[in-house]
């Protein structure tokens, strides 16, 4: 059955107008995109989405950087959503992703790595709901 899963594509893909690019892949991968407003996150947004890494050396980096300029936050629907998305995202870092994939195409460190994508369906819907209400996703 169809399911959802919850994409960014962030601020080094925006800035380099990539918004399109990546969307075409996202779409080629089998999904559809059912949400997507484009925004600039705040600071305690941004801490807030990413609260599970508080504790990471690089959180604090990772905040300045998805505040750097806009985001597109993205519900994607589709068979088994979140592994699609994963699959077609590639790994965290660029260097270990896959040919083909969004992140070996156009990311360009491990920090600025153009996309992301929930990892777990649990993940999804809380991830959903912390930047959309229901009446914003048209299926
Ligand atoms: P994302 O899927 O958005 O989840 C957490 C983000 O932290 C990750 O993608 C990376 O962009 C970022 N990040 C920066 N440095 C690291 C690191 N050393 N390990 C994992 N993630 C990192």
């Amino acid at each position: 059955a169809a399911t959802r899963t919850f994409s960014i594509i962030k601020p080094d893909a925006t800035r380099r107008n990539l918004t399109g690019a990546v969307t075409k892949m996202l779409e080629d991968a089998g999904l559809r995109v059912v949400a997507s407003k484009r925004i600039q996150m705040s600071r305690e947004q941004a801490e807030g989405f990413y609260d599970v890494h508080r504790e990471r050396p690089f959180f604090g980096e990772l905040v300045d950087f998805m505040i750097s300029g806009p985001v597109v936050v993205q519900v994607l629907e589709g068979e088994n959503a979140v592994k699609a998305n994963r699959d077609v995202m590639g790994a965290t870092n660029p260097a270990d992703a896959d040919e083909g994939t969004i992140r070996k195409t156009y990311a360009e460190s491990i920090e600025a790595n153009s996309v992301h994508g929930s990892d777990s369906e649990e993940n999804a819907a809380n991830e959903i709901k912390f930047f959309f209400n229901d009446d914003e996703l048209v299926g």
